[in-house]
C-alpha cells in the first residue's frame, strides 16, 4: 500500500496509546528484530476479532508481545489469548509487556516450540493467529483448523513472504511453506479464505465446516 494510505489509516484508526508505544520502544532497547506487526494491522486483528465475539485465541509467535497486546484487548472479561515463544528472551519481553498493559488473567505464555505446545491445547478457538517461523507452515495449517472452532478465524501474518510468494524460483523451506500455507488455505474446502493485502499479507480464512 502506498505509505501515505498506510499512515492515514494507523493516525486515524490505529494510533497507539502510551502502552502499546513503550512496547515497541522495548522492542529496540532489547534488541529484538522489529518484525512485529504494524499498529494498522493490530488495529486489524482487534476488529476481525470483535466482529466475531472471539474469546478464546491462540497466537503463534509472541516475540515481544506487540500483537498480542493487541488481540487480548479485543477479549471480553473471561477471555483469554493463549501465545506461544519458543525464544526465551522473547518471552520474557513479552511477559513483561502483558503486565505493563495489565492484561494479567488474560493472557496465557506458553513458553516452547510451537510444535511441542500445539498438541497440548484444548480445541475450541475462536481465532489462531499464525506469526512464527514459515518452513512448518502447513503444520501450523493443519493444527490451527483442529483447534478451531466452526465459525472461528485462521489468521497468518506474511503472506506475501517479501515477494516470495509470487516467485516461483524461490525454493527456500521458508518460500515453500508460506506457498503451501496459502495453497492449503485457497483450496480446503472446510474454509473460505483470503489474502488482506495489509503490509506483507495477512491469510484471513473462516473455518465453515469440520470436514472436506
Ligand atoms: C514475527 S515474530 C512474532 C511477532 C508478533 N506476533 C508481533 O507481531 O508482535 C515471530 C516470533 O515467533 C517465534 N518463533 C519462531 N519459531 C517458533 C516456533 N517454532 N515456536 C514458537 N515460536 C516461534 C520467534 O522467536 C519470534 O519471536
Amino acid at each position: 500500500m502506498d505509505e501515505r494510505f498506510e499512515r492515514y489509516v494507523t493516525e486515524l484508526f490505529a494510533a497507539e496509546d502510551p502502552i502499546l508505544s513503550k512496547i515497541r520502544a522495548r522492542h529496540a532497547a532489547e534488541n529484538l528484530p522489529a518484525i512485529n506487526v504494524s499498529p494498522e494491522e493490530g488495529k486489524l486483528l482487534y476488529v476481525l476479532l470483535h466482529a466475531i465475539q472471539a474469546k478464546r485465541v491462540l497466537e503463534i509467535g509472541a516475540l515481544g508481545g506487540y500483537s498480542g497486546v493487541w488481540l487480548a484487548r479485543a477479549l471480553p472479561p473471561g477471555g483469554e489469548l493463549t501465545t506461544i515463544e519458543k525464544d526465551p528472551k522473547h518471552a520474557k519481553v513479552a511477559q513483561e509487556a502483558f503486565d505493563m498493559a495489565k492484561l494479567h488473567g488474560r493472557v496465557r505464555l506458553v513458553a516452547g516450540a510451537a510444535l511441542d505446545v500445539l498438541p497440548t491445547l484444548t480445541p475450541g478457538f475462536d481465532a489462531v493467529f499464525i506469526d512464527a517461523d514459515k518452513e512448518p507452515l502447513p503444520k501450523y495449517f493443519d493444527w490451527g483448523m483442529k483447534l478451531l472452532r466452526r465459525g472461528g478465524l485462521l489468521l497468518c501474518d506474511n503472506a506475501f513472504f517479501h515477494g516470495a510468494a509470487i516467485d516461483p524460483n524461490d525454493r527456500s523451506p521458508n518460500a515453500l511453506g508460506v506457498r503451501a500455507f496459502n495453497e492449503l488455505a485457497a483450496h480446503d474446502r472446510r474454509l473460505v479464505a483470503t489474502i488482506i493485502p495489509v503490509r506483507d499479507g495477512l491469510v484471513v480464512g473462516v473455518k465453515i465446516r469440520e470436514s472436506a
